[in-house]
């Protein structure tokens, strides 16, 4: 480390945090102006707003016309059990985990359903599970992007398009991000706070014919409650993919979540959302590249998420430190940054190995980024030389 300088300029928008993430490039709450508030979300405009974030998402996403798509409570955590709820039980199930998020919803499906035809296929962080032993008889649960450890899978090769199984996927941190392979895909969950910046609270669940099929034929063996219930009378129950949501979701968020829709749309749709994603992850790879200390979490290139990027200290002065002093360093560069205001909550998930994590999702501009990187050499060496002086 050279110098302690520090760096010129700083990050138009501090906000790197990998959920509730940076809000869209121009947000301002004015945009809120217009939101439905103190109306029924049953109510003509009410249920049109509701329609029109299922239509505009599904349009966005390039989703086929047979799938479905619905707001649901909870948040995406809400989705994917709603999904887990519903949908498991009548086949055996191979579960995917490779950080924290992949093993929560193994520890649902096995020590909350009590499931026992499970097989859990695990990877520790930085590495990804093996996908070829998944088998398309089975059904699948897998996370997309690995938000806590910057692995996402790299593709849905490994999926059979003859498969008998469904494969069900909490693709969060991934969705509008990454381009995601529908006709592999017979569910998906997300919230609205991730890649879009969008508010917190609601999910979306994605539903492919098949997956349909099956809410349609399969009783679960335990109680279900109401917020899951998307079947009356062993139908689906159609209206909630018009609109007509479960329970009462908040006309602020829906308003945010179409302002969202309508910024992705102006800038050039899907396609425009990934290219900001993946420029942003080619600028930390074009900094890592040219920086001693640093690396990314994710061993494979391939796996390397463009959303939530994690990164490892690989100084030989930090392998020599002890867990405690490693955990240190990136809560010390975080609390730096933050009292500088040029990034916010970029510390690595708490049971990840010590590190930073980095949102680089499609609201994130990636000339912060670049303003961004200075910083973190400043904080990294200042850090350093604090815990070298107490040493
Ligand atoms: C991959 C993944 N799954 C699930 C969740 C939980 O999402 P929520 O808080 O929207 O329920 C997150 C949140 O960061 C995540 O990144």
């Amino acid at each position: 480390m050279s110098t302690l300088a520090r760096p010129s300029s700083r990050p138009h928008n501090p906000c790197f945090s990998s959920g509730p993430c940076a809000k869209r490039p121009g947000w301002s709450p004015a945009v809120l102006d217009g939101a439905l508030v103190g109306r029924s979300h049953r109510s003509g405009p009410g249920k049109a707003r509701l329609k029109a974030v299922i239509d505009r998402s599904a349009k966005l996403l390039g989703l086929p016309a047979d799938y479905r798509l619905a707001i649901v409570p909870a948040s995406d955590t809400g989705a994917l059990e709603l999904a887990l709820w519903s949908l498991l039980g009548a086949r055996g199930i191979d579960a995917l985990a490779w950080e924290s998020f992949g093993a929560g919803w193994v520890s649902d499906i096995k020590g909350q359903l009590g499931l026992e035809d499970v097989r859990v296929i695990e990877a520790d962080y930085g590495e990804i599970a093996d996908l070829g032993r998944v088998d398309p008889a089975r059904d699948v649960v897998f996370t997309w992007n690995g938000t806590t450890s910057g692995v996402r899978v790299p593709d849905g090769e490994w999926i059979a398009d003859d498969r008998t199984g469904l494969t069900i996927c909490d693709a969060t941190s991934a969705v509008f991000a990454m381009r995601l392979p529908w006709s592999k895909i017979d569910v998906a969950t997300y919230s609205w706070q991730k890649v879009m910046g969008g508010e917190a609270a609601h999910g979306v669940i994605i539903l492919s014919p098949r997956a349909a099929e099956r809410l349609e034929s399969h009783v679960p063996s335990w109680p279900m409650p109401k917020i899951f219930r998307l079947t009356k009378g062993g139908k689906l129950v159609e209206s909630i993919f018009e609109g007509a949501t479960i329970n009462t979701p908040s006309m602020l968020c829906v308003e945010d979540a179409l302002d969202g829709l309508g910024w992705a749309e102006r800038i050039g749709g899907l396609e425009a959302l990934i290219g900001r994603s993946e420029a942003n992850l080619a600028s930390i790879a074009d900094w890592v590249d040219r920086t001693p200390w640093v690396d990314f979490l994710a061993r494979d290139p391939a796996t390397r998420s463009s959303t939530s990027v994690c990164l490892g200290m690989v100084d030989p002065w930090f392998a020599r430190l002890s867990e405690d002093e490693q955990s240190a360093v990136p809560k010390r560069i975080e609390a730096l940054l933050d009292a500088e205001g040029v990034a916010y909550d970029i510390n690595g998930y708490r049971d990840a190995p010590p590190g930073l994590r980095i949102w680089a999702g499609a609201t994130v501009d990636t000339a912060d980024l670049v303003a961004l990187f200075p910083w973190l050499d400043w904080a990294y060496a200042t850090a350093k030389q604090e815990l070298a002086a107490v040493a």
